[in-house]
């Protein structure tokens, strides 16, 4: 098969015109990059969940470049052309939030805040604003940044209601964003453990790459209970 991109924990690779398999890695990557490991079977794990909340927002009417999950760590995607942008929504103030504003850890926003950031390890995922996004050419209009916007509150929504009935809060997550050989703009990538911040609703721990980028041990019996709370009914 024609591998067509390979990310540092996902490659992709073509199936035909329309279609690409993408396979999830066993790959840990944190800070751009810079630290690195190999953790056998994240990528079954990753994709498992991912294909979960892929199917919830489906259900929900919600666009995505999903079409199926092939076990153990593929799943069979809609070519899109990645907008490079990361949207990230928070519910609650940690990470690099508070390292770069005066927030107190744990805050909680009601409304949440959504981000953007420019998709570059080189430039650490700086934030933009409607404007230098227009004028680096990464979006065409201030109408796609506002529907990424609508479409990124919108999962967020249905992920918190659906991850909070399972015991997990929904403390913040990364999206992408395509476009379909049509135009739609689709949510792309994935959302898991790797992309999201997961804390257990009633002890308050951190179930996701948190854990490997704070060196807090056990990341996969995270990633594991993450996949057995959303896979029961
Ligand atoms: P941050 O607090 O480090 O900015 O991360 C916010 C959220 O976005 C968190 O859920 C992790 C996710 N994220 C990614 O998926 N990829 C990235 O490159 C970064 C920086 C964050
Ligand atoms: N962009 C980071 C990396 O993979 C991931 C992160 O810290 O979320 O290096």
């Amino acid at each position: 098969m024609k591998l067509i991109y390979a990310g540092k924990a996902k490659s992709l690779y073509e199936l035909d015109e329309e279609r690409a398999l993408m396979e999830f890695r066993d790959d840990l990557t944190a800070g751009d990059g810079a630290k690195k490991a190999r953790k056998a079977g994240k990528g079954a794990l990753n994709a498992e969940i991912s294909a979960t909340f892929m199917e919830l927002l489906r259900e929900k009417g919600i666009p995505t470049h999903f079409l199926d999950y092939e076990a153990p760590n593929k799943h069979v995607v809609k070519r899109v052309k990645i907008v490079p942008i990361e949207v990230i929504v928070r519910n609650i103030a940690t990470g690099s939030l508070v390292r770069r504003y005066p927030f107190k850890e744990g805050t909680e926003f009601s409304p949440p805040i959504v981000e953007f950031c420019l998709k570059s390890d080189e430039y650490h995922d700086p934030m933009v604003n409607e404007d230098i996004a227009l004028a680096l050419g990464v979006v065409s209009s201030r109408e796609e940044l506002a529907k990424m916007r609508e479409i990124a509150l919108k999962v967020n929504e249905v992920l918190r209601e659906f991850l909070l009935e399972k015991g997990i809060i929904l403390v913040d997550f990364k999206l992408e964003f395509g476009h379909d050989s049509e135009g739609n703009l689709v949510v792309a990538d994935e959302i898991s453990p790797d992309t999201c911040r997961f804390w257990d609703a009633k002890t308050k721990e951190i179930m996701d790459k948190d854990r490997f980028r704070r060196d807090l041990g056990d990341v996969l019996k995270y990633y594991e209970e993450v996949k057995r709370r959303i896979s029961q009914n």
